[in-house]
């Protein structure tokens, strides 16, 4: 299509971006500049929230917590009890906290397995638009009948989520409109959804400093800071001219790289709005459907492997990464490249932050304690001033790690609140791009579960590591300033770093092997509670 030099796109697309620039792309960087202005006013706490929306909050809120103190509070049911309290009353109150529980079901490990489980049920379909509504959203964005853009556009979204829909159409051909007669995609947002959004942010933040100290859950430790990070997410989401934008970046990116393998689907260069996106219809299996892949000789671990490699160039080698990798948002396609999708939630990272997590990844494959924290202290995760060798002592980061699948279950729970209190004592707080880094990393590690269970993770995490080393192993070196040869894989430290496994008796470990291990240190915790 004479565009496949500007991004990673599909091989016969319905138009090229490369034949004019959008007129919406000149807008974005005054908007993205706009949104960071605007998010401190957003997230601060005032001294009257928007009341009605506020007293619903709290009744609803209120209740839940009410029913759960006398029903279950203190059985052994207590955990799950009031997970699915908390899950009911986020889908009374409507997109924004589903939305939350949809962050925190994508956080198996960050937050209670229980919770997590509850919050997976929020991801399900949630009803559509009515089509009245639908049309009349694209003729405001797009200042014309909606006939006269489309040919045909199904009535029936093909899927329905908090904050938008999608629909299937046909482009109507038109001098002057490209892509004309071509099968599109279009994602509307919720009539509205914004003022929601916005009134919803300023309970929150009313809300959070009355919640310090009061929830028991070690994640949830800090809620202001929660509301700020959760803020700067959903915000993003609400302009889709940022979300084209964001699908051009991340393509170019792949491309620059040579990445083929990831496909981005492109963005219609006269129809995008704020609330209304165009795009190029992608299509391949559900990202469950591995039987599929595998009758059609899609070779899996492949795809999985890929996977991990293109998310991580993308972060270290141009700090640009799809920021909310799950399987509702990417396909496999038929020849084993994968399809993604929903680039609302994009991780960006400037140069200083880039750099921060280079020193990162190698302090954590060259078993470098002090570089890590270090790492962590410049994006943000922990105050400016903060001794790192005093943080690395009092975490007792200095010693061999214990082994928590022998350590007495009430030393583990003792030892992991005694961490979590100091790292809050610190200042520690979560830096957005960590954290999309580390939802994504949660999603790869589940992928493997489904793609590829009998992957070896060492030998994984050795080829990946290789990679990065033969590929970009001069660059990288350079940019951290210094000499290619002392950077060497620690596999010896990486498995220490796995729950304390003795490298001399574990050549391999098999993600089913890893999980079991999980399963056992979760049943350990299983019944105490992290405060
Ligand atoms: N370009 C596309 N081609 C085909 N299907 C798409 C495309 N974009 C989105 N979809 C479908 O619509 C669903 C919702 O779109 P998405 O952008 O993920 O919205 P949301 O931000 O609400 O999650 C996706 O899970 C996918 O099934
Ligand atoms: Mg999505």
């Amino acid at each position: 299509m004479g565009d496949l030099t500007l991004g990673s796109f599909s091989t016969n697309g319905p138009w090229s971006v490369a034949d004019q620039e959008p007129d919406w792309l000149r807008t974005v960087t005054i908007r993205r500049r706009h949104q960071a202005a605007m998010l401190p006013d957003l997230t601060r706490p005032a001294l009257v929230p928007p009341l009605r929306r506020a007293l619903t909050v709290v009744r609803v809120l209120g209740s839940a917590l009410l029913a759960w103190r006398l029903k279950e509070r203190g059985k052994p049911t207590s955990r799950a009890g009031l997970s699915y309290r908390v899950r009911r009353a986020a889908e009374v109150l409507g997109p924004t906290y589903i939305k939350l529980a949809q962050i925190i079901s994508a956080g198996e490990g960050l937050f209670p397995a229980e919770l997590v489980e509850e919050c997976k049920k929020c991801r399900d379909q949630v009803p559509g638009v009515p089509f009245a509504e639908v049309r009349a959203a694209v003729e405001r964005e797009l200042g014309e009948p909606l006939e006269t853009i489309f040919e045909t556009f199904d009535r029936e979204p093909i899927a329905a989520a908090s904050i938008a829909q999608v629909h299937r159409a046909r482009l109507r051909p038109r001098p002057g409109i490209a892509g004309g007669g071509k099968d599109v995609v279009v994602k509307v947002q919720r009539p509205g959804i914004d003022e929601v959004v916005r009134r919803d942010l300023k309970v929150l933040s009313w809300l959070a400093p009355f919640l310090v100290g009061r929830i028991p859950v070690s994640a949830l430790a800090n809620p202001p800071a929660l509301v700020e990070l959760f803020a700067e997410t959903i915000i993003e989401e609400l302009d889709f001219n940022l979300e084209a934008a964001n699908m051009l970046d991340v393509g170019r990116v792949f491309a620059e790289l040579g990445q083929r393998d990831f496909i981005v689907p492109r963005p219609h260069p006269q129809y995008v709005s704020r609330r209304i996106l165009v795009m190029e219809e992608l299509s391949g299996f559900n990202f469950n459907d591995v039987a599929g892949m595998k009758d059609a000789g899609v070779d899996t671990h492949a795809v999985l492997k890929t996977g991990m490699i293109g998310f991580l160039e993308g972060v270290f080698l141009h700090g640009i990464f799809h920021g909310d990798l799950h399987g509702g948002n990417l396909f496999i396609m038929e020849d084993g490249r994968t399809a993604l999708m929903d680039f609302g939630i994009t991780g960006r990272l400037n140069e200083r932050e880039r750099m921060a997590f280079l020193r990162m990844m190698m302090g954590a494959t060259t078993n470098n304690v002090v570089t890590q924290v270090e790492a962590l202290r410049d994006l943000g995760a922990l105050p400016r001033d903060t001794d790192v060798q005093a943080v690395i002592a009092d975490l007792g980061l200095d010693g061999p790690p214990l082994d928590p699948t022998t350590l007495d279950p009430d030393e583990l729970v003792a030892e992991l609140q005694r961490v979590v209190k100091a790292l809050l004592g610190y200042g520690a707080r979560m830096p957005k791009p960590l954290m999309l880094y580390v939802k994504n990393l949660i999603f790869i590690d589940g992928a493997t579960a489904t793609l590829a269970p009998e992957l070896d993770l060492f030998t994984a995490i050795t080829e990946v590591a290789t990679h990065f080393a033969t590929t970009h192993g001069a660059t990288i070196a350079a940019q951290l300033g210094m000499a290619d040869s002392e950077w060497k894989l620690d596999l010896d430290g990486v498995k220490a770093g796995i729950g304390g496994l003795d490298p001399a008796e574990h050549d391999s470990l098999t993600y089913a092997e890893l999980r079991d291990r999980r399963e056992l240190i979760r049943k350990r915790l299983g019944s105490k509670h992290l405060g």
